[in-house]
């Protein structure tokens, strides 16, 4: 019989590289996405196919602050696989809107397990949350499943909350139900307003002089960063496994943001000198200021330093990343450059 998935935030970055991932390995996909004044499936439109026609790929409307809706589409489906990947994913704006991101990340998550719990699911469907390396915040780096979590933001918070929701329902009424504990993951479809997409298409653009300048925050945080179709990979894997459990998944290495950004220029040939320190560091092209600070892109606490630790992973799952960070910054300024109108 074929397998059937059910993916909450299947519209972001994530969700779109698990369900083409899940359509090959012969799943039957269906995704829940949200009312939106303008179209929010852009990320799906090579793999959405007409319904009325025989397919395996199926939206359906839905929220995670909606109860209702959680109950009766897990009653309709009655997926083998349960992927939560939906949450207000912006640390910075959760800081701006700090209850709706508990809501969707922290009560989402409970709203899910308890649906499943009440509709007598608990032996049938497996579980995946998409946890955060955000949970660690101010933890010493390297960090793994032992590693304290020491929270600094609503979002990480929040993600601690369904984090022990998720272990508590597998405790207590013997769910399949596994954390990830993903690092930092990227691609070419990272939303805009992440640093790595912002720094590509901007510094893509000031190359052709199609912008002038880019404003960043701190440049001196670190961040573990890997390719978001290798995440996937492991996200699937854990549900594969005789017994649920927790798994940290990342590269092992880090990078600053300022070195992220040397990395793109390098990739451009595009030859950068920064000058001055602290919010009046400068970096110049060709004699130019192409980047500048911004004092509001700060956070009111910031998460310094974050590196992973997945042998845990490598050895129970079998997984670790194919892709490094040299070929990541290329595949996203090539979707820049076929993109260029
Ligand atoms: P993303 O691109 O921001 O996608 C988030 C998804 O959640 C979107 O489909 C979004 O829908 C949906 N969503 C937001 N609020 C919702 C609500 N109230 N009800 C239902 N769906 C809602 O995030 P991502 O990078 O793919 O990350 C996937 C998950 O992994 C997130 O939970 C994120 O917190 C977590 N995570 C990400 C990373 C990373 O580096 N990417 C690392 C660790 C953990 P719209 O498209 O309509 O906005
Ligand atoms: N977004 C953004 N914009 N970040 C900036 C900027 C800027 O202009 N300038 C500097 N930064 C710094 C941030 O302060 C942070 O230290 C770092 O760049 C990375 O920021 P983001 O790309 O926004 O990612 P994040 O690490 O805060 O959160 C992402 O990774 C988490 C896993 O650790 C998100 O995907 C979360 O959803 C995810 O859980």
């Amino acid at each position: 019989m074929k397998k059937k998935a059910l993916i909450y935030g299947i519209t972001g970055q994530d969700g779109a590289y698990l369900a083409k991932f899940l359509l090959n390995k012969g799943y039957e996909v269906h995704g829940v996405k949200r009312r939106s004044s303008s179209f929010n499936t852009k990320r799906l439109d090579d793999i959405y196919t007409d319904p009325h026609f025989k397919t395996n790929f199926f939206l359906h409307y839905g929220d995670l602050t909606d109860s209702l809706s959680i109950l009766k589409t897990i009653s309709n489906i009655s997926p083998h696989e349960i992927y939560n990947l939906a949450a207000q994913s912006h640390v910075k704006v959760s800081f701006d809107v700090p209850e709706y991101s508990a809501n969707v990340g922290a009560i989402g998550t409970l709203r899910i397990l308890d649906s499943i719990k009440s509709l007598n699911l608990s032996k049938k469907i497996k579980y995946y949350q998409a946890g955060s390396s955000e949970m660690f915040g101010a933890a010493i780096p390297p960090q793994n499943e032992k590693t304290n979590f020491i929270p600094r933001s609503p979002y990480a918070v929040s993600k601690l909350f369904a984090h022990w929701i998720t272990v508590n329902y597998r405790e207590a009424y013997n769910i399949f139900a596994c954390n990830g504990i993903l690092f930092n993951h990227e691609s070419p479809i990272r939303g805009e307003t992440f640093v790595t997409k912002k720094i590509v298409s901007a510094l893509y653009k000031i190359y052709k002089n199609k912008q002038k300048k880019l404003f960043l925050g701190n440049l001196y945080s670190k961040r573990d960063w890997g390719h978001a179709r290798d995440y996937v990979r492991a996200m699937w894997k854990m549900l594969q496994q005789k017994k649920p459990d927790d798994y940290v998944i990342a590269t092992g290495t880090q990078y600053s943001v300022k070195q992220f950004i040397n990395l793109c220029a390098k990739e451009l040939k595009m030859n950068l000198v920064w000058k001055g320190k602290g919010i009046n560091e400068k970096c110049y092209w060709n004699k130019k200021v192409i980047i500048e600070i911004d004092q509001k892109y700060f956070r009111p606490t910031e998460v310094d330093s974050l590196k992973g630790d997945f042998k845990k992973a490598k050895k129970k799952l079998k997984w670790k990343p194919i892709i490094g960070i040299r070929d990541l910054v290329k595949e996203m300024l090539d979707y820049e450059s076929k993109n260029d109108k």
